[in-house]
């Protein structure tokens, strides 16, 4: 990913990527071939690195696009309910063909709207206890959809927040060469700041991909 990570050894560590099945290669084509931004392969080898360790029962993302990362998730973790949320009417709507194509429409509950509403809709409903969180959704929202995701989160979850780093933007201006970034910069540079002060979590910053921020949730832990 350009300005974070060297090209060269990505595709190095990318040539060891293997797709979860035939499906989500072919999901992953069609994302690729239509400029859908779905996770990336070392973004993905990561998530399966941490799935496999947390073992979550209850995962809650934020920006489903066409699916890829939902259906990825159910498949992964083949006992986890998964909510996904999308604002984007006709993303989702190819979304929801892709999931029932999966077999997995009984495990994959999309929701069509804002992030943060949605979230507060669930919470209204009961529908609470997230142990995994994926944020992939608006960049300049990213604080607004942590904090909706914590209050339905349980202690000990896992939060993963993509793009936290865009592309080195975040890090420095002089990689937004257009100048045409700096409100998203700005927020999410407030963002990371916020994610890693705050008590309740403990935040781990990685250049993988467009950068990931993984951040674990202390809730009522006592010290
Ligand atoms: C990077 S894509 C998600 C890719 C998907 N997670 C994957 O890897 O397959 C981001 C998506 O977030 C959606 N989005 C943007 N703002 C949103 C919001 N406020 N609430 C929910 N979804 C939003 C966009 O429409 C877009 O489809």
């Amino acid at each position: 990913m350009k300005n974070i990570t060297n090209d060269k050894v990505t595709a190095y560590i990318c040539q060891y990527y293997h797709p979860v099945n035939e499906d989500l290669a072919h999901l992953r084509e069609i994302g690729e071939r239509d400029n859908v931004p779905i996770i990336l392969k070392e973004t993905e080898m990561i998530l399966t690195t941490l799935l496999n360790l947390k073992r979550p029962a209850k995962i809650l993302e934020i920006g489903t696009a066409i699916g890829y990362s939902s259906i990825y998730f159910a498949t992964v973790c083949p006992e986890a309910e998964v909510y996904t949320i999308e604002k984007n009417e006709q993303m989702l709507q190819a979304a929801r063909h892709n999931i029932a194509e999966s077999g997995f429409e009984n495990r994959i509950h999309s929701l069509f709207g804002d992030g943060q509403e949605q979230i507060e809709k669930l919470a209204s409903q009961g529908i609470t206890g997230f142990d995994f969180v994926f944020i992939d959704a608006a960049k300049s929202h990213y604080r607004r959809f942590f904090d909706a995701a914590v209050s339905v989160c349980v202690p000990g979850a896992l939060i993963v927040s993509d793009n936290v780093l865009q592309r080195g933007m975040t890090v420095a201006d002089e990689y937004d060469t257009h100048g045409k970034h700096k409100t998203n910069s700005r927020n999410m540079r407030e963002f990371v700041e916020y994610i890693t002060s705050d008590q309740d979590y403990h935040t781990s910053l990685m250049s993988i991909g467009d950068g990931l921020a993984i951040s674990t949730y202390r809730g009522d832990y006592e010290e």
